[in-house]
Parts: C-alpha cells; structure tokens; sequence
C-alpha cells in the first residue's frame, strides 16, 4: 500500500484550485511515472518524510501574542509555548523543526518536551504525564537559532500512528528581542502561552489560548516503509484549512 503524507504551504495570496489526496493517481510502478527514488533501503539511508508542515511567516502585528507575553522589546519572555498538531502518515520515530527565518535576533530555544495531548486532541492544555519526553539537538536540550536559519531535533524514538497527534512545549528564558518572530497566523489548533517554565508539567492550567503557531514549522518521520513519500499542496487560505473548524 502506497501512503501519502500531505502538506499544506500557504503562499501570499496566490490562488492554486485545492488538490485532495483522493483525487490523485494511484501509483502501480514508481518507473513508470519518472518519480522513482533510485535508492534502496539500506543502512546509509533513511526515509524521513514530511508528515506537518506549515508555512513560515513573519508575524503580523495583531498576530503577535497577547499581553503579558508581547513585552515592550521582547515577546514570549519566561515564557512556555503549548502548541499541538496532528501528523499524517505515522513512523517509527520523528524529529521537530523549528524556524526563526523571519527573526532579525537569535532565537534562544531553552528547553523543549514532547508529549501525546492529553485525551489524544489537539487542542488540549494537558498531556499524558507518561509520554512526556525531552527534545534536544545534538544531545542539547538548550539551543540558539540564528537569525534566518532553522534547527531539526535529534529524533524522537517513539511510534507515531497515522493521524497522530503530538503537544510541543517550548520554553523562552529571554523570549525573543524585537518583534520580528517566525510563526504561522492560521493555525488550526489552540495553543496556550503560560508564565514560567512548564515543559515538565502535566496540566498547563491558565494557560492563555491564542490561535497561532510559532515557531515550529515541521515534522519529520522515519516512514515505516519505502513506498511512503509526501505531497506538497501550494495555494492559497482555503488550501491552509481556513474554514475548518479549529481543533477538529
Ligand atoms: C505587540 O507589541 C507591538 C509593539 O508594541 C505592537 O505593535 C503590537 O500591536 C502588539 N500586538 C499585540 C497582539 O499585542
Ligand atoms: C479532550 O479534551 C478537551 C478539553 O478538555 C475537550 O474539549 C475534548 O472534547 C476532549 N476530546 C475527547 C475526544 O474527549
Ligand atoms: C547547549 O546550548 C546552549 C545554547 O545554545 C549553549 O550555550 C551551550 O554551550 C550548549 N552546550 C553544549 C554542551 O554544547
């Protein structure tokens, strides 16, 4: 069975008609269509595909965070960042991207964790305790984004089911100076900005809710099997979901 993995990119107000993975052709032979991978699997090779991905862009004003987190020079100091999202094609390990290409100052990542959202929806302020795990890079759990560039993280060695859903907690020390921060304005989950340092902590309660991704920019699994590979839609609003219902 062939499996797709399907992204969208929102692109300025370019209008490219939407493309649903069921309208697609099926493949019987990779040779046949020119979009054969010429690899094998093999040790020095793995296949990381797309599975979340969403566009960075430089944030609006009115799309900053609320205050207290938008500062006077600064957003999101002492600050965690809860911000879920559901994958499509699953894996038996994953790794998170972060971008900070629209940043004119380093973007000081202090401490990052992974977790199944509590009741397995995104959206939710609490995660399931159990699964709560560190993301590093490198082995660090700390680490500096320079301005224009983005980071991947070590992977994360556990299964990921198709449709899994995943909660990314971030943890700003400094926040970020200025205001030129990389997120996507519309997100499709909720995602809850708390005071401190709650990377750790089960329950996020008070969490203030805002409907924006920042930062995080895409995942990445180790398919569980070669004939999985990804799709890129590009379009414009309706393509990056609007319309939906938020944390459907
Ligand atoms: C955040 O602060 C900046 C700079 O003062 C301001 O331009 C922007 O409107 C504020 N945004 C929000 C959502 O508070
Ligand atoms: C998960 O929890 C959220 C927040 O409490 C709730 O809105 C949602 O309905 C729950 N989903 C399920 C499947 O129980
Ligand atoms: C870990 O990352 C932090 C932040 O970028 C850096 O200051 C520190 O030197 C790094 N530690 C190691 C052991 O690389």
């Amino acid at each position: 069975m062939r499996l797709t993995s399907v992204l969208c990119l929102l692109v300025g107000n370019l209008s490219v008609g939407f493309t649903s993975a069921a309208t697609l052709p099926t493949r019987s032979n990779d040779a046949d269509n020119g979009l054969a991978k010429g690899h094998s699997k093999d040790q020095s090779w793995t296949n990381w595909v797309s599975t979340w991905s969403t566009m960075p862009q430089l944030t609006e004003p009115a799309n900053l965070p609320p205050a207290p987190f938008n500062g006077s020079s600064a957003v999101f100091v002492d600050t965690s960042i809860r911000q879920s999202l559901k994958v499509t094609a699953g894996g038996s390990s994953f790794r998170l991207r972060f971008s900070n290409v629209f940043g004119v100052n380093n973007l000081d990542l202090t401490a990052i964790s992974v977790a199944r959202p509590g009741n397995g929806s995104v959206g939710t302020t609490s995660v399931d305790g159990s699964t709560i795990t560190a993301v590093t890079f490198s082995g660090n759990s700390s680490f500096s984004i320079p301005n224009g560039a983005q980071v991947v993280s070590d992977p994360i060695n556990w299964p990921l089911s198709d449709d899994g859903t995943l909660s990314i907690t971030t943890y700003l020390a400094k926040g970020q100076s200025g205001f030129s921060i990389t997120s996507h304005p519309g997100s499709r989950t909720s995602t809850y900005l708390l005071s401190g340092n709650h990377v750790n902590d089960q329950d996020f309660t008070g969490g203030v809710r805002t409907d924006h991704w920042y930062f995080i920019s895409g995942v990445e699994v180790v398919a569980n099997d070669d004939n999985i590979d990804a799709i890129a839609l590009v379009g414009d609003s309706l393509t990056d979901g609007r319309g939906s219902t938020t944390n459907q």
